[in-house]
């Protein structure tokens, strides 16, 4: 069998990790032959591919970003997402003269959407979940948040410093455009006082509240962590906004932190690097055994699979009875509602 892999959506790290667990398993226990599709979905219509073997697979598995680029497609999307029949014939074509059994892809909720698409053409497909975000459905966890959690967490850190010696408001906010699940995480990790997510939105009353209470039970300062896509007036940067109007309202010393892409770029954790190793061989199994049209998970301890109907535009995003919300509540975190 001959199959392509490619990457698509921001990079995270562990993406290497799982191109060489696909990779690595494909040609060493299932004989297969390997391409690497370059560039995301654009690659494969340009039928850019460059073999890959053990060797050229060897060397990359603590490297962060993907050897084999990606993309936003913003150029491609109308043609993926909702192609015409000229568009489906030019895909189809393309994964023909390729000489594909099979395409990997790996990428966020956008890519698993995609990837959905093509197997609805009649592609032989498999997904493989990739976001610091951790916001693909179907799968508990997503290569790429632990090590983004890491960063965050060290950030988180090293601001309760500052905060104590100038008895500041250190807010900081974190990635995650549509969902708080590395705020959370990394809130909880580095012991934020108030933990601001996209899902739930916020009253500033009770930011105030919870702020001037600390102060006045002798706590001088307050960690705040917001995720990027908390929605504030006039579209203004969350932390931003959040720490001068912390500052106007309290009166207390406020300062910002934007980590930004930080969280996404160098090295994956030990942890990803597994995750993805696993997530990869599991990918090659299920080609060789023929089963199509899937995304690899890791559900509870398992390394699984699931159906791409059942993940194609869904969410995984925080509620309130999310177990690590409950506690931080119970320990008087306030999640700013
Ligand atoms: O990969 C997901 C993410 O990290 C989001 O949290 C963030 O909003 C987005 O990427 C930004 O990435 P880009 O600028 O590459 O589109």
């Amino acid at each position: 069998m001959k199959i392509g892999i490619l990457t698509s959506g921001g990079d995270a790290p562990g993406i290497n990790a799982t191109i060489r667990g696909v990779g690595k398993t494909a040609i060493n226990h299932y004989g297969m032959e390997v391409v690497g599709i370059q560039n995301g979905f654009s690659g494969l219509l340009y039928e850019d591919a460059v073999e890959l073997t053990n060797s050229s697979l060897s060397e990359i598995l603590h490297l962060g970003g993907t050897i084999l680029g990606t993309a936003r497609e913003k150029s491609f999307r109308k043609m993926i997402t909702s192609p015409n029949d000229k568009d489906k014939k030019q895909i189809k074509a393309a994964y023909d003269e390729l000489g594909l059994d099979c395409l990997v892809c790996i990428g966020g909720n956008g890519t698993q959407r995609t990837t959905y698409m093509l197997h609805k053409l009649g592609l032989n497909v498999i997904g493989i979940p990739k976001t610091i975000d951790n916001d693909v459905f179907g799968t508990d966890i997503t290569f790429g948040f632990d090590t983004a959690v890491n960063i965050a967490t060290e950030a988180i850190d090293r601001l309760h410093s500052t905060a104590i010696s100038h008895r500041r408001v250190m807010v900081i906010e974190l990635m995650g455009h549509h969902v708080g699940w590395i705020t959370l995480y990394a809130g909880m990790a580095g012991g934020a006082d108030i933990i601001l997510l996209p899902e739930f939105g916020y009253n500033m009353d009770i930011v105030l509240n919870h702020i001037t209470r600390r102060m006045e039970m002798g706590r001088a300062y307050s960690i705040v962590a917001v995720g990027e896509g908390v929605e504030v007036p006039n579209k203004e940067q969350p932390a931003r906004y959040l720490t001068r109007e912390i500052e106007r309202m309290t009166g207390f010393e406020s300062r910002e932190t934007v980590l930004g892409y930080i969280q996404r770029g160098g090295s994956p954790s030990p942890y990803d690097r597994i995750l993805g190793t696993q997530l990869g061989g599991h990918a090659a199994r299920l080609i060789f055994e023929k089963k199509f049209g899937r995304m690899v998970a890791k559900i509870g301890n398992e390394i699984t699979d699931v159906s791409l109907s059942e993940v194609a535009g869904k969410l995984r995003a925080v509620t309130p009875d999310t177990p690590l919300v409950v506690q931080g509540k119970q320990m008087g975190v306030s999640f700013g509602v």
